[in-house]
């Protein structure tokens, strides 16, 4: 339990590329810390269903900037997990539709859409500690935070991972718009600590992970005085 000297405003940022295992690490460590779960994944897949539903080419930046001036991007805690809702509705189903997965990165690489998620991700921190995966939250959006994760894993294991969820997504596509965008791309930041999860179990890896923080100074053992 959260004891009252408790601190708020933590961030562990967990960056890496597409089926790196970043989801499933952030998760669970989110719950051993007591932490809020943030995919910030998950907002920018709701802004690229939005925009598709409205029958929008992801192209078309003056139709977006409209649509997104009128959306109500909110969010609701479900399990200690943050939810996206678009106007209300929760898309959570469609977020990895294949549409959804072909389209985000071109979507996500537009800076006013970037803006909008930065913005949001910064007022999750005002009532919860976080624990936020992406591309770019150790380097861009809260490059202050000392808890800064990079995970890879080989692009094999990371192509048999989404094949074994049963997904199509073409990740080295992703890979390359991610890694090669002019905004905000995919880079290790300087302070990051890196961790190779191909032969590494989830467990092991989040092992490391509280290894690392406690080191550093973060653990759920500053819950219990
Ligand atoms: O984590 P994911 O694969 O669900 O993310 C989907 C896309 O969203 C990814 O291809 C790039 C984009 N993204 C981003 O640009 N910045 C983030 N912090 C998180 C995701």
């Amino acid at each position: 339990m959260h004891s009252s000297q408790q601190i708020f405003q933590q961030v562990v940022a967990i960056d890496g590329p597409a089926a790196s295992g970043k989801s499933s690490v952030a998760r669970e460590l989110a719950r051993r810390l007591g932490f809020v779960y943030v995919n910030s994944g998950a907002i920018y897949r709701a802004i690229t269903w939005h925009i598709l539903q409205k029958r929008i080419d992801v192209e078309d930046t003056d139709c977006i900037a409209g649509a997104l001036e009128s959306v109500a991007i909110t969010s609701s805690l479900r399990d200690a997990e943050l939810c996206i809702l678009i106007d209300g509705i929760d898309p959570a189903e469609h977020l990895r539709d294949n549409r959804v997965n072909e389209n985000v990165s071109r979507v996500s690489r537009l800076p006013m859409v970037r803006q909008i998620v930065g913005r949001k991700l910064h007022e999750y921190t005002s009532n919860n500690d976080l624990v936020v995966e992406g591309r770019d939250i150790g380097s861009v959006v809260f490059p202050n935070t000392p808890y800064k994760f990079y995970v890879d894993a080989s692009p094999e294991v990371r192509l048999q991972r989404r094949a074994a969820q049963g997904e199509r997504d073409e990740i080295a596509l992703r890979d390359h718009a991610d890694f090669s965008r002019p905004v905000s791309p995919l880079v290790i930041a300087k302070d990051a600590h890196v961790i190779d999860t191909s032969h590494l179990t989830i467990e092991k890896v989040i092992d490391r992970i509280l290894t690392r923080l406690k080191e550093i100074g973060l653990g759920p053992s500053r819950f219990n005085d």
